[in-house]
């Protein structure tokens, strides 16, 4: 199966975005975006089946009123690899990706072969983070998807993406446009309620890549590179001139750390 694809899982409806062949890299994007912030990746990586995912109540998946959980997203992602006949994958995940590869990571672990951490963390929220995510589940409610884009921009991207490539801001807010308030508040009671994935750190023993643009606000370089420091084994690396988006923001030099990790973990 390749090019776009939908997978029935539960009550809802996964598409999901396939290219190439040979061993499963799975895509999972963060919030509140969907499959094309791989955009460059899915073009690239020639020996590798890209497989990226809308979740569920983002992109071209359906976006059920309620029952999102990180559970329920792994658990979605275990029908996309059994639907593509995926034993196991490279799992790659930013930031909210990177929650639900935690919980694939709890519940699923024999589908997983290797990691790509970007832009994310393992804790759980703080109580100051659980009480913003009530007020961004208020502001999507009231003001939809644009107050949700024009609230998260500025720290979603380097003030020199934002200056010097309007384009890739442009691209970020069709994207956050296009995610239906259902599916944004949805992952943001899932991200509040999700637990802290801290203790599967020191017992991950896979090949693991924590990525972390050099001037993210959301997840700070230092707290992914404590994070790798958890991990035995695990490479990290920063990525100049990007904040929380490296895949958009620097493509070039984000799949280049991504295919020097890959040549190395089969
Ligand atoms: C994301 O990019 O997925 C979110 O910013 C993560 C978060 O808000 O914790």
């Amino acid at each position: 199966m390749k090019g776009m694809v939908r997978v029935p899982a539960g009550d809802a409806e996964i598409a999901v975005q396939v290219r190439g062949d040979g061993p499963a890299l799975l895509l999972v994007h963060g919030f509140p975006f969907d499959h094309a912030l791989w955009e460059h990746q899915l073009k690239t990586f020639p020996g590798w089946r890209r497989i990226a995912p809308d979740l569920r109540g983002a992109g071209n998946s359906s976006a059920p009123a309620d029952g999102y959980s990180m559970a329920r997203y792994a658990d979605d992602l275990i029908e996309v690899l059994n639907a593509l006949d995926v034993a196991a994958a490279v799992v790659c995940g930013l930031s909210m990706g990177g929650y639900v590869i935690f919980e694939l990571l709890r519940r699923h672990r024999s589908r997983v072969r290797a990691v790509i951490l970007c832009d994310t963390r393992a804790e759980a929220d703080s109580e100051e983070g659980r009480r913003g995510r009530e007020e961004m589940i208020a502001l999507a409610q009231s003001g939809g998807a644009a107050a949700v884009a024009d609230k998260m921009i500025p720290t979603l991207l380097a003030a020199e993406t934002r200056s010097e490539r309007p384009e890739v801001e442009a691209y970020v807010r069709e994207m956050i446009l296009r995610t239906p308030v259902t599916g944004i508040v949805g992952a943001l009671r899932a991200m509040r309620d999700r637990v802290d994935s801290t203790p599967l750190l020191a017992d991950l023993r896979l090949p693991v890549l924590v990525v972390v643009g050099e001037s993210d606000g959301i997840t700070a370089p230092e707290a992914g590179s404590a994070m790798a420091g958890k991990i035995k084994g695990a490479r990290f690396a920063t990525v100049t001139g990007a904040a929380h988006l490296p895949p958009l923001e620097q493509p070039f030099v984000t799949t280049r750390l991504f295919a020097d990790f890959l040549k190395n973990v089969l």
